[in-house]
C-alpha cells in the first residue's frame, strides 16, 4: 500500500511549520516542464507560475516519441525554463522551501534532464531536494484545482500508462489493475500511425472518427472479454486494427474514418467495462462509510470525448461523480510534481542528492510484488 521510495535516499525531516513554496521539473517523456506552486498553512494550494515545453514536432517524422531526440531537448531547455517560470512567479531561487523533480518511472535519459537540474538548484540555494513518483504527480494532480477529498479512485490513461488507483492520501495508494502491455495512448498513436494519421495519435483519430458515416462497421473483438480483472490489454486491439487495414485495398477517407471509430469504441467500451469494475471494488470497500464515490480521469487520453461519454455512463449508473481535471493538468505537467512535491514536504519526506533516477517505480510496492506481470522489472509494463 505504501508508495515505494528509494531506499537509498530518503530523509526524515522535521516537518516544516506555514506555507511552502516548492519549485517542480517535469521531464520523463516528451514534455519539459517546470511550476512554481505555494501550498497554505492550511493545505490551500496556489500555483504562482507554470509552463510546459512540447516536443511533437520533433518527435512527428516518427510517429513515436524518440528517446534520444527526447533527453536531448530536456537536457536543453530544463534549465532555462526554470529560471523562466521563477521569474514569472517573481521569486528569487533562494525563496524556495523545496526542489521536486521527477525522479521516475520514464524514459531514462529524460528523467535524468529535470532530477539533475534540480539536485543543482537544490544544493545552490540551500534547499531540500524531493524526488517524485511521476505516477504520484498524476495521482494528487485533480487537487491542483480544488478541494478535491480523499479518498477517490483514479483511471490514469497516457502514453505511458494506463492503471486504477485507489488513491487514500500521500503515499498512500492500492493500484486495482493496469495494463499488461501497452499503454492506451500507445494504441491510439499506433493507430494513427498505421493509417497515416499523424502524431500525436489520440487527438488524429478522435478528430477522423467524427466524420465516420458507417462507425459500426468494422467489428473489432471485445478486450478481455471474459477476464474479471481491472487489468486492461490494448496489444491485440492495435492488431486486429492492422488486419482490418491490411485488407483493405485502397483505403479511402471513409474507410479510416470508420475503422477510427471502431477502434475509439473498443478503447472506451474496455476502460469503462475497468472503470466500472473498479467503482464495484471501491464501493464495497468503503461501504461502511460515508465516503463520497468520485472517479477522476487523468491523462491525454481522458481528453478523448467517447471516453468521457463511457465513463460518465458507467459513474453515473454506480452512482459515482465523474471528476475530469482540467486538461493541462491531465497530461504531464510540472505543477503536478510542485504539489506532489509540498505534500511530501510538508510531512518532512525529503530525499538526499544521492536520489536515483529510475526507469520503473511502481506506485504500489505491495501490488507489484504480489502481481509482477504488472509490477516492476522487464514485465511491467507502463508501471
Ligand atoms: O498524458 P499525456 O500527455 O502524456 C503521457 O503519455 O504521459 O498523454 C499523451 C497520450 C498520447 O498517446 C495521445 O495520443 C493521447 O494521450 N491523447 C488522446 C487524446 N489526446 C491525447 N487519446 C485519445 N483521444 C484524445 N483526444
Ligand atoms: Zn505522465
Amino acid at each position: 500500500m505504501a508508495l515505494s521510495h528509494d531506499p537509498s535516499s530518503p530523509q526524515p525531516a522535521p516537518a516544516p511549520q506555514g506555507a511552502l513554496t516548492v519549485l517542480g521539473l517535469e521531464s520523463s517523456c516528451d514534455d519539459t516542464a517546470a511550476a512554481v506552486l505555494r501550498r497554505g498553512r492550511d493545505g490551500r494550494i496556489e500555483i504562482l507560475a507554470e509552463a510546459v515545453m512540447g516536443q511533437n514536432a520533433a518527435h512527428a517524422p516518427f510517429g513515436g516519441v524518440v528517446p534520444e531526440i527526447a533527453a536531448r531537448a530536456h537536457a536543453e531547455r530544463m534549465d532555462v525554463l526554470a529560471r523562466s517560470v521563477l521569474a514569472d512567479a517573481g521569486l528569487n531561487p533562494r525563496e524556495l522551501d523545496g526542489v521536486a523533480a521527477t525522479a521516475g518511472p520514464g524514459l531514462i535519459g529524460g528523467v535524468m534532464a529535470a532530477l539533475m537540474t534540480a539536485k543543482g538548484i537544490a544544493l545552490g540555494v540551500d534547499a531540500p531536494l524531493i524526488a517524485v513518483n511521476h505516477l504520484e504527480g498524476h495521482a494528487l494532480s485533480p487537487r491542483l484545482t480544488g478541494a478535491l477529498s480523499f479518498p477517490y479512485l483514479l483511471l490514469l490513461v497516457s502514453g505511458g500508462h494506463t492503471q486504477l488507483v485507489i488513491v487514500e492520501g500521500v503515499g498512500r495508494m492500492t493500484r486495482l489493475g493496469s495494463t499488461i502491455d501497452d499503454a492506451a495512448g500507445e494504441a491510439f498513436d499506433k493507430t494513427a500511425k498505421i493509417m497515416g494519421l499523424g502524431f500525436p495519435g489520440g487527438p488524429a483519430v478522435e478528430r477522423c472518427a467524427q466524420a465516420a458515416a458507417a462507425p459500426e462497421r468494422f467489428e473489432l473483438p471485445r478486450i478481455l472479454a471474459r477476464d474479471k480483472s481491472c487489468n486492461f490489454s490494448f496489444a491485440g486491439l492495435k492488431t486486429a486494427v492492422r488486419r482490418v487495414w491490411d485488407r483493405l485495398e485502397a483505403p479511402t477517407d471513409a474507410d479510416r474514418a470508420d475503422l477510427a471509430a471502431a477502434m475509439q469504441t473498443a478503447v472506451a467500451r474496455h476502460l469503462a467495462e475497468r472503470a466500472d469494475r473498479a467503482m464495484e471494488l471501491f464501493s464495497q470497500r468503503f461501504e461502511a462509510s460515508d465516503t463520497p464515490l468520485q472517479l477522476v480521469a487523468a491523462g491525454g487520453v481522458a481528453a478523448n470525448g467517447a471516453v468521457r461519454l463511457a465513463l460518465a455512463s458507467n459513474a453515473e449508473r454506480r452512482g459515482f461523480t465523474l471528476i475530469a481535471p482540467p486538461l493541462k493538468y491531465c497530461t504531464d505537467n510540472a505543477a503536478m510534481i510542485a504539489l506532489a512535491g509540498a505534500e511530501r514536504l510538508a510531512l518532512g519526506q525529503i530525499d538526499g542528492l544521492a536520489a536515483a533516477a529510475r526507469p520503473r517505480w511502481p506506485l504500489d510496492a505491495d501490488a507489484a510484488q504480489t502481481d509482477p506481470a504488472n509490477g516492476s522489472g522487464r514485465k511491467g509494463p507502463k508501471a
